[in-house]
């Protein structure tokens, strides 16, 4: 019996499909080549843009010539687009082939919901869950392996899906994590380790023996071995000058900060409800610089936020061209159902967006030519 795993969005869910890989081979499965060749076919989703499940819904779409040619063919949605009772409805309702559509908490028990499906179709979501710190996972990233240290977001930029297809943070035991890095430090595969979370830099603060999350570093770094550590994603309202000296001080830390800014305007950021100013990040910056002068930084960027004007927009562009980043992406904004910002006034229009996005990769390219970042 053979597997297949198709991941869409960010490393948090690459990082889960290692962990559904592991379910998976538990239960006897190996990896197949092809989704061709696969008995069980999961799609691990991702909701942050309407294009990202666009490609979702086109795809599954597809699996329908496989499952007429292999009747027990299994089909599994997962991640984040099926956490939203809606789209797993009609994701049901569009696919009837597809056997198992399950939430982000449900995935300890994906090994379940598979067994179930000779009594018919799957669905559930729950609305939250702890930490699983029974699972393994396959680690599949080459010499890097991911290692979660927190689940969840409790920011809402007004923008984003992600708190409510994730919850509320949660941050995993300091031990339990120091345990995991003992762990793949000892099978000496692994020249990096990566540290993921929504936001790193509040973690530790729902822990009932707090912890830092620059405490949580320079305890990664006492660990005896031969690594190099790199961390996502940093947000800029709770990145503190204590992580700032030990990402100076540590060997073990990659010179590496993505540091997402979205805007460059301050209404806009207050729009945004990301408690940050233009002013503040500079100063960030300013600081990341004259402490780490060999620091590589990178921002994420959105375009189109509702009433964005034209000066505000280039507010965003003068503060890429001013702080010179080694590489941004930048994304046109994506109304998300359920979020504030999909119900405020003056959407803007696609035509808008497109332009604006060149204009900021344009900017870019322009830039790494100047200064030859990469
Ligand atoms: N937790 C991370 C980012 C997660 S999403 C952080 O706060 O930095 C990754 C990126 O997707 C974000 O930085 C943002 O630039 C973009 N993004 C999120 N929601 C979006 C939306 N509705 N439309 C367009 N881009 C979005
Ligand atoms: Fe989304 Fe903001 Fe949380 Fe990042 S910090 S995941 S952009 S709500
Ligand atoms: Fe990641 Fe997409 Fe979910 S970016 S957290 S997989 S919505």
């Amino acid at each position: 019996m053979k597997y297949f795993i198709v991941t869409y969005g960010c490393q948090m869910n690459v990082h889960e499909s290692e962990k559904i890989a592991s379910i998976l081979e538990n239960k006897g499965y190996v990896l197949a080549e092809k989704r061709e060749e696969a008995d069980i076919i999961v799609f691990n989703t991702c909701a942050i843009r309407e294009g990202a499940e666009d490609r979702v819904f086109g795809n599954v779409g597809n699996l329908k010539k496989l499952k007429k040619k292999n009747k027990n063919l299994i089909i599994v949605l997962c991640g984040c687009m099926t956490q939203k009772e809606a789209t797993a409805q009609k994701m049901l309702r569009t696919f009837p082939f597809v056997d198992v559509v399950i939430g982000t908490f449900n995935l300890p028990k994906l090994g379940d919901y598979i067994d179930a499906v000779k009594k018919g179709r799957q669905l559930e979501i729950w609305q939250e869950g702890d930490i699983d710190e029974t699972l393994s996972y396959k680690r599949t990233s080459g010499d890097n392996a991911w290692v979660n240290i927190m689940q969840g977001c409790n920011n809402f930029c007004t923008y984003c899906i992600v708190p409510y297809v994730r919850g509320r943070e949660k941050s995993r035991k300091e031990e339990n994590i120091l345990n995991e890095i003992k762990e793949i430090i000892a099978q000496k595969k692994y020249k990096k380790i990566t540290l993921l979370g929504q936001n790193v830099n509040s973690y530790g603060k729902d822990l009932t023996v707090p912890c830092s999350f620059a405490k949580l570093l320079k305890d990664i770094c006492a660990l005896e071995g031969d690594f190099k550590l790199s961390f996502m994603t940093s947000h800029p309202k709770d990145l503190t000058d204590e992580v700032i000296d030990v990402i100076a001080s540590e060997d073990k830390i990659e010179k590496y900060i993505h540091l997402p800014a979205q805007s460059g305007n301050n209404r806009i950021l207050q729009k945004m409800n990301r408690n940050y100013t233009r002013e503040k990040y500079l100063t960030i910056i300013e600081k990341i610089r004259n402490k780490i002068p060999s620091c590589r930084i990178t921002s994420d960027f959105i375009v189109g936020f509702p009433g964005e004007t034209e000066q505000e927009f280039e507010d965003t562009y003068s503060l890429v061209k001013q702080v010179q980043f080694d590489s941004i992406f930048a994304f046109m904004y994506s109304p998300r159902e359920g979020t504030v910002a999909s119900k405020m006034e003056n959407q803007i229009s696609d035509e808008i967006k497109h332009e604006r996005v060149n204009k900021l990769l344009n900017l870019e390219k322009e830039i790494q030519k100047e200064t030859g970042k990469r």
